[in-house]
């Protein structure tokens, strides 16, 4: 997923997308603010590589897999940067996700050992004791807020293994309050890139504002509670730690401390939540699949135990789920760049400073790369399947030396908190309420309501990968093979 493409020798083509709004300060704002997912599935017809507007900006959106690898793979070329990293800037500074290219490595560096192996296999006791508090409250039979649930979910276990208790019951769930508003905002931010607008006194810029000023100042008071206190072993820990070190001067500076927990949690958190929402309100309309995952939960989970490292490695068709949900919905939908020289891409010339997307959105959906791809069907990522990964177009975490940190949390944490909830409760969906999933700045469902029903664990088998079959009929199913690349 994350290696270079070997260059093929394709004739590229450039295009231009239609039905720029009649003002020119608008573009394509307004269509990709409206309806983004069917603009942006429509645009390869036009070319690898198509122009379109964010505003009066003009910017090129890569359609093709390999032109999104080379992007991705030369991150002095194509910097962080072009409207969303804009946007994202104020919020998050100068952390590991906004950072440019000189300074990515050091950050880098700094940051992994929270994300190594060993620690992962330590923090999927917290994901699995977690996921058992989300249905604490529940009661079967009733309604239950699924998208609230499962923010309140990864805002914890965020926080849990990067700030270990520093963050009390009240102010976690001021944080995933802050953090929905936050992620409303930065979308309508990115696409309209006029500032002025955004200056104007509406609820919604002062919602925005409140979220902003309120998210900082928890983290400021995390940051000054922790420095007057005992130390502890987490990236809190080790941030201060670094800071100590060289003594502010060569390193770790206290607003490089504030900035990456800003940006840790905001990527930790709302990505995680999205993937857990889409998952649930997939389920029902594939009961096959429901089957198979309630199957594994029940083998896996036999005599009830808390799931950790040991059960994760198990979860093989539970992690299908998982991988073909972020195929469906990529929580990370769209992202753009900055040239910072004079460049080619596709055959074609880009000025220094040119903005230019990448959609992992667009790729998924690509008939070329995963056929029938409007289908949910996880047994293309059961072991023997996944051929899918071929030409490089599943890119849910990204790819490259900016791949996401995050990935094996973030797998480890949506398999198991799927799992736990699964063994125990069913999600049903409430009649005559259809959730889609939302495009902002991520994408997933923001208000899945659903019924929980209490289940009976079955005591059965474990699943096995193979004699996979079609997750909505049963049949036997086919083994999905992508074109080379
Ligand atoms: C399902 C969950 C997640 C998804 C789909 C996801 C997706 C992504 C993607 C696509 C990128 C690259 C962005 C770009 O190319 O501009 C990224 C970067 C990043 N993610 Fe995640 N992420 C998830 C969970 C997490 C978690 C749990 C954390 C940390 C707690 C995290 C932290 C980061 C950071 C720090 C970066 C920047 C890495 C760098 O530039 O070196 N993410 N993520």
């Amino acid at each position: 997923m994350s290696g270079a493409l070997p260059r093929s020798d394709r004739a590229w083509t450039v295009g231009t997308a239609p039905g720029i709004f009649p003002f020119p300060f608008v573009g394509h704002g307004i269509t990709l603010f409206r309806r983004p997912l069917e603009f942006l599935k429509s645009l390869p017809v036009h070319g690898d590589l198509v122009e379109i507007r964010l505003g009066p900006q003009r910017a090129w959106l890569a359609c093709h897999p390999e032109l999104v690898h080379r992007i991705l793979m030369d991150t002095r070329t194509f910097d962080k940067g072009g409207p969303q990293y804009e946007r994202l800037r104020p919020l998050m500074g100068n952390g590991l996700v906004t950072c440019g290219h000189a300074q990515h490595r050091r950050q880098r560096r700094l940051i992994q050992p929270t994300f190594r192996p060993s620690r992962i296999a330590d923090y999927a006791q917290v994901m699995g004791e977690e996921a058992q508090a989300v249905f604490r409250e529940w009661r079967p039979g009733t309604e239950v807020d699924v998208s609230a649930a499962m923010l309140a979910l990864t805002t914890r276990v965020t926080s849990r293994a990067l700030l270990s208790d520093s963050l009390d019951a009240a102010t976690v769930a001021e944080v995933r309050d802050c953090l929905a508003a936050l992620v409303r905002g930065l979308f309508i931010r990115t696409v309209v890139p006029l500032a002025p607008l955004f200056r104007v006194p509406t609820p919604a810029n002062r919602r925005y504002r409140r979220a902003f000023a309120r998210f900082h100042a928890i983290i400021d008071a995390v940051v000054d509670e922790r420095r007057r206190g005992v130390p502890r072993d987490d990236l809190l820990g080790s941030l201060l730690e670094a800071q100590e070190a060289h003594d502010g001067a060569a390193g770790v500076t206290g607003q490089e401390i504030h900035d990456q927990l800003i940006t840790l949690l905001l990527t930790g958190v709302e990505s995680t939540a999205m993937c857990l929402g889409s998952v649930f309100s997939l389920l029902p309309a594939h009961p096959e699949v429901e089957r198979r995952l309630h199957a594994e939960a029940d083998a896996v989970l036999a005599d009830g135990r808390r799931p950790g490292p040991e059960e994760l490695s198990r979860l093989v068709y539970t992690r299908s789920v998982v991988t073909e949900t972020l195929r469906v919905y990529p929580p990370g939908w769209l992202f753009t760049r900055t040239t910072t020289r004079e460049t080619e891409i596709g055959g074609f010339r880009l000025p220094r400073g040119a903005t230019v997307l990448y959609s992992p959105y667009l790729l998924h959906h690509d008939p070329a790369s995963f056929p029938d791809p409007d289908r949910f069907l996880p047994d293309r990522w059961l072991p023997g399947n996944a051929t899918a990964v071929a030409n490089g177009a599943l890119l849910p975490f990204a790819a490259g030396s900016r791949k996401c940190i995050g990935d094996t949390f973030a797998m480890a944490e949506a398999t198991l908190a799927v799992t736990v909830i699964a063994r125990r409760w069913r999600l049903r969906p409430l009649p005559g309420h259809v959730e889609q999933p939302r495009p902002a700045a991520t994408l997933g469902p923001r208000s899945l309501k659903m019924i929980c029903e209490l289940r009976r664990p079955v005591p059965a088998q474990e699943p096995s990968a193979q004699g996979a079959r079609d997750p909505d009929t049963g049949d036997a199913c086919p083994v999905h093979r992508s074109p080379a690349p």
